[in-house]
């Protein structure tokens, strides 16, 4: 069973995680993206969200001694505490948090809220963790990540979706593969759900 404490075993932390009960991506879903990350060495991961799946992610890239995490970030509160936590485990140079505001986006003719991905830097993205923007703001939250991120994907970009068991990121799913059809999408049925896409 995976649990935090196997991953702070595996992934060698000297301390503790830090895990707030409900927002933090669940154990099962980090084993199976730190696995990927060790095994694949993506140069460079773009999360939507930040939070604990930051800390593991730059964890793997300090094990890989490749690679550097971009995690965009809406809320300011949770950039301030996600960086301080990369700080208390010297995580600094593998990762950082992007204050990306969530703006109002018009994608045929459907208004959505998310990150601003001018407040990315310059790359082409290899690995793609989706775990935001939060569930309850709007239909198909988490929809925009293609669209909008689809000109900086590598072409072997891998996708990772979390809380894939809810009816919404079902629904999104069967949109990104109507709308990219060169994607091929694997479910993962996990203590969330997860979908790995890939093409
Ligand atoms: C599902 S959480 C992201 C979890 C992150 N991937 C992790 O593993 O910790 C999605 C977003 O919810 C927001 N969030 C995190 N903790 C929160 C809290 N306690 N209350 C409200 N929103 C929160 C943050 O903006 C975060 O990026």
């Amino acid at each position: 069973m995976s649990t935090y404490q196997n991953l702070e075993k595996t992934l060698g932390f000297e301390k503790k995680l830090p895990v707030t009960k409900d927002w933090s991506a669940a154990p099962d879903f980090l084993k199976y993206i730190s696995d990927f990350c060790l095994v694949n060495r993506p140069e460079v991961i773009v999360e939507c969200s930040s939070g604990t799946s930051s800390i593991v992610l730059s964890r793997c890239c300090q094990l890989n001694q490749h690679g550097h995490v971009y995690s965009m970030e809406n809320g300011e509160e949770f950039v301030a505490s996600t960086q301080q936590q990369l700080h208390d485990f010297l995580l600094t140079d593998h990762g950082d948090i992007i204050h990306a505001p969530l703006s109002e986006i018009n994608l045929e003719g459907k208004v959505f809220q998310w990150y601003d991905v001018n407040k990315l830097p310059e790359i082409k993205i290899d690995l793609l963790v989706v775990d935001g923007p939060p569930g309850f703001l709007q239909k198909h939250s988490r929809y925009p990540a293609l669209p909008l991120l689809y000109d900086l994907l590598s072409k072997h970009c891998v996708i990772f979706l979390d809380d894939a068991a809810r009816e919404d990121e079902q629904e999104l799913v069967k949109r990104w593969l109507k709308d990219y059809p060169e994607f091929q999408a694997e479910y993962i049925e996990n203590e969330r759900g997860c979908f790995v896409l890939k093409r």
